[in-house]
C-alpha cells in the first residue's frame, strides 16, 4: 500500500521488522493492516456521511471498479452472478456492480461501522437487493459459500500489513477464500503490490 493512501487521512503508522525495514517477504507491518486503524477510519467516514453526504475514500479510483465490470462483461458473467465483496469498506463498488445489474451482491468487512457506512450509501442511492454483513474473513462465523465471483479491493493488502504474524494471517484468506469461492468461480483482486 503506498504512502498517503491509507483510507481517508487516518494515519499510517509503519511498525517495521526489529532492523527498521520490511520483513522478509518484502511488506513493512503497519497500522493499516489492523481493524482498529479500519474501525477509526470508517466512523470518522460514517460521520462525514452523515453530516454532508460524502461517501469517502475510493480505493484505486473510479477507474478500477470501471475496469473490473468491463472484465466481467468481456467474460460474460451473467447479471444474476452471485458476488462477494471481501472487505468491502464504504460499499461504493457494490452500489456501482449494483447500478450495472448485478442481483446477486454480497458486501462484508469486520468493521460494524464500514457496514453501516455501505448501508446508508445504498438506502441513499436506493438500491435494496444487497447483502450486508459485518465478518471477519479470517474467521468467517457464517456459512459464506458457493460464490461464482468474489472480488478483493485493497484488502489483502490491508490483511499482509498486519504487524501480528502476516504471514499466517495470509495463509488464513487463502483458505478462506478456498471455502467461499466455488469451483470454477473468478477471484478478482486489485492490489498496491504487483
Ligand atoms: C483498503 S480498504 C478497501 C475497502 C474497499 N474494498 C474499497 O475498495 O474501498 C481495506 C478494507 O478491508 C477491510 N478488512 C481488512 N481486514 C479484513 C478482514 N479480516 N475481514 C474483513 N474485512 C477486512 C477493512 O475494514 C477495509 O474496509
Amino acid at each position: 500500500m503506498s504512502a498517503g493512501a491509507d483510507g481517508g487521512g487516518g494515519a499510517a503508522v509503519a511498525v517495521e521488522s526489529a532492523e527498521g525495514g520490511p520483513l522478509e517477504d518484502g511488506f513493512v507491518p503497519s497500522a493499516l493492516g489492523t481493524r482498529e486503524h479500519w474501525d477509526a477510519v470508517y466512523e470518522r467516514e460514517l460521520q462525514t456521511f452523515q453530516e454532508y453526504g460524502d461517501t469517502g475514500e475510493i480505493w484505486f479510483g473510479e477507474e478500477s471498479m470501471n475496469r473490473l465490470i468491463r472484465w466481467m462483461q468481456k467474460h460474460k458473467i451473467p447479471l444474476d452472478a452471485s458476488m462477494l465483496d471481501i472487505g468491502t469498506g464504504n460499499g461504493v463498488f457494490l452500489v456501482e456492480l449494483a447500478k450495472f445489474g448485478f442481483s446477486n451482491i454480497t458486501g462484508i468487512d469486520y468493521s460494524p461501522s464500514a457496514i453501516q457506512l455501505s448501508g446508508s450509501i445504498i438506502e441513499k442511492e436506493g438500491l435494496s437487493n444487497i447483502k450486508l454483513k459485518v465478518e471477519d474473513f479470517l474467521n468467517l462465523s457464517t456459512k459464506l459459500s458457493g460464490f461464482h465471483i468474489c472480488i478483493d479491493k485493497g484488502t489483502f493488502d490491508a490483511i499482509s500489513l498486519n504487524p501480528d504474524n502476516a504471514v499466517e494471517k495470509r495463509k488464513q484468506y487463502v483458505k478462506s477464500l478456498s471455502r467461499v469461492l466455488k469451483v470454477k468461480g473468478f477471484f478478482l483482486i486489485t492490489s498496491f503490490f504487483n
